[in-house]
């Protein structure tokens, strides 16, 4: 017998919201899970084949909370969520190996089971929210180490476009070690207040405040120089209509927010300009999060 998940890809940081806003997005990986003989992963790099295939030890992870031993299984992967580009991808294997093992095995887990799982194996939840839950997520991990989350309505008003770059990949952990230690009395307040009014102006699709809300001090000024084409990018988005420009996740992806349908056009031919290949995505949002397909 063979089970199939899929998972979206997720953006994460949404502006200020550094480690907890999240949205996710009609782009998939998919997991398919069955019982064999010796344990084996296919369908990605054989740099990702081994025992430490972060869908096999969520895999595993699961199995031990569960309390049932864990199986050799087949892994086939399909993927179409490019590699360390901050649109989630780790989640995804992380939250398709909880849900794979979830489904394969019967272990009657619900999906909070699955979020409180991964997010401690991820150790930020705020690409496992959306992965988990669909939709746009805030999620917190306080420091007993417990993870919340809250789901919001987002207004149909929106239209998302991912630029990504399959020439550049930063790690999480590299775009980690650049964040400073502490950060000033100042920014942090920025932050703050212009993350209470984010997920209501995402809510309400109020137009005129987006730009305003949508503004970090605490990740994008120390990351976005590792991006060389950052600034150009943001300015052909923001000529070209944006109404928010962000950085997805740790990058190198970057997102434009918008509401004129002209704007994907305008971005597609703005980006040949650039000095590096950018591909423009354009993205639905996903309201479903994992779910099994087979
Ligand atoms: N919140 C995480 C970070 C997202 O910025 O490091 C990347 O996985």
């Amino acid at each position: 017998m063979a089970v199939t998940v899929q998972v979206p890809a997720t953006t994460a940081n949404m502006g200020p919201g550094f480690d907890s806003l999240g949205c996710a997005f009609a782009l998939y990986n998919r997991f398919t899970f069955e019982l064999a003989d010796v344990t084996s992963v296919h369908g990605c790099d054989d740099e990702f084949k081994g025992e430490d295939n972060l869908a096999l030890v969520a895999f595993r992870e699961t199995c031990v909370y569960a309390g049932v031993t864990v199986p050799f299984v087949k892994l086939t992967i399909s993927a179409d969520i490019p590699v360390s580009s901050g649109l989630g991808s780790s989640a995804s294997l992380l939250v398709g190996g909880a849900m794979g093992a979830n489904r394969l095995l019967n272990l009657n887990l619900s999906k909070d089971d699955i979020f409180r799982i991964t997010s401690r194996l991820e150790g930020h939840p705020d690409n496992i929210a959306p992965a988990v839950y669909g939709g746009l997520t805030a999620a917190l991990t306080d420091e007993s180490g417990e993870s919340y989350v809250v789901s919001y309505p987002i207004s149909k008003v929106w239209s998302f476009c991912a630029f990504t770059n399959t020439d550049l990949r930063i790690s999480t952990r590299e775009a980690r070690a650049v964040l400073p230690k502490a950060v000033s009395r100042a920014d942090a307040v920025f932050n703050s207040t212009h993350v209470a009014l984010l997920p209501a102006v995402l809510m309400y699709g109020d137009v005129k405040l987006l730009p305003v809300a949508l503004q970090d001090k605490l990740h994008e000024p120390y990351r976005t120089p590792l991006i060389a084409d950052y600034k150009p990018l943001c300015s052909a988005a923001k000529e070209a209509g944006a109404h928010a420009f962000f950085l997805s996740g740790s990058g190198p992806t970057c997102m434009a927010i918008y509401t004129d349908s002209a704007f994907f056009e305008k971005m597609q031919n703005a980006v040949q300009t650039l000095s590096s290949k950018w591909n423009v995505l354009s993205l639905a949002i996903d309201r479903e999060g994992v779910t099994q397909i087979g």
